[in-house]
């Protein structure tokens, strides 16, 4: 089924475990992040910047992940991640997006929380989920600057007030991870994490889930996180596979040669990912 966000979180949390949320950078990319949710049989969470919404087609991106989640009979949601713009959000949910992140985490607090309720507004009368973030996730690696501050940590109090304030579905919380990070590997605020998860009680989002050590996705589950975002490692993948059949084929071969071995990488990525998200102890 073509569903929203607040449904899959909601299966998440009965089930204690995340939802995987992948960005998809082209329309080629997204069949494979989807088939390797067949194959673990969980729901997933297709997300673009808007970037990638506008380059693609908004109505391209919707139909797509309708008519699969029907053909394959999967749960998929249709997410637009860190929309800064309101207009742009407006935009995906007219088109059938069926989630979206207003991101205002650079505004201060009572911004943050008007711009918010603002898209909570207009997304509840189209039955659209809302994200928003509060506190700052850093970046990147090859741009540098990975780097996390306490000033920048998710604060439990301003959490608690955000989310009455603003009525949203899913939290995204600043606890140490950077967007971008694919060399090394982060160091995770579980303190931070705890005290969130007391604090407020609807579903937690991790951004920079590449940078994520693999033994820290239970302990983060653990602690609430719902939602888990997964985007460089996905682009690495297929950029460092395009980039060897390139090398390898003659230049008037079926482009599909090139291509398919690059959505394999995906769906094997995508399947790892969903499987530790499964949170299944001793397996
Ligand atoms: P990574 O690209 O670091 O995995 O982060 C993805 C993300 O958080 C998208 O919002």
């Amino acid at each position: 089924m073509y569903t929203t966000l607040k449904e899959v979180l909601k299966e998440a949390e009965s089930l204690h475990m995340a939802i995987g949320a992948f960005n998809t950078h082209n329309l080629e990319m997204l069949p494979a992040i989807i088939k390797a949710a067949v194959h673990q049989k969980t729901p997933v969470i297709i997300q673009t910047s808007c970037g990638t919404a506008n380059y693609v087609g908004h109505k391209n991106l919707v139909a797509v992940c309708r008519s699969m989640a029907e053909e394959y009979g999967v749960n998929v949601v249709l997410h637009l991640d860190h929309a800064k713009d309101y207009d742009e959000i407006r935009k995906a949910i007219d088109a059938g997006y069926s989630s979206v992140m207003f991101d205002g985490s650079s505004l201060p607090l009572k911004e943050n929380i008007l711009g918010t309720k603002r898209v909570v507004d207009y997304a509840r009368i189209h039955h659209v989920s809302v994200e928003a973030e509060l506190g700052t996730v850093g970046g990147t690696e090859d741009g540098i600057a990975v780097s996390q501050e306490d000033a920048c940590y998710t604060d439990p109090e301003d959490a608690v007030e955000f989310v009455k304030q603003t009525g949203i579905d899913a939290l995204a919380v600043a606890i140490g991870t950077n967007h971008g990070q694919y060399k090394s590997k982060t160091n995770i605020n579980f303190e931070r994490l705890r005290e969130l998860q007391k604090a407020v009680d609807i579903p937690l989002v991790i951004h920079g889930g590449t940078g994520v050590k693999e033994e820290d996705v239970k302990r983060v589950i653990d602690l609430g996180i719902r939602k888990f975002n997964v985007g460089t490692e996905l682009l690495v993948g297929w950029n460092r596979k395009s980039r060897e059949c390139y090398e390898e084929h003659r230049e008037n071969i079926s482009n599909r040669d090139n291509v398919v071995p690059c959505l394999d990488t995906i769906t094997e990525i995508v399947e790892r990912k969903i499987h530790l998200f499964k949170n299944m102890d001793g397996e």
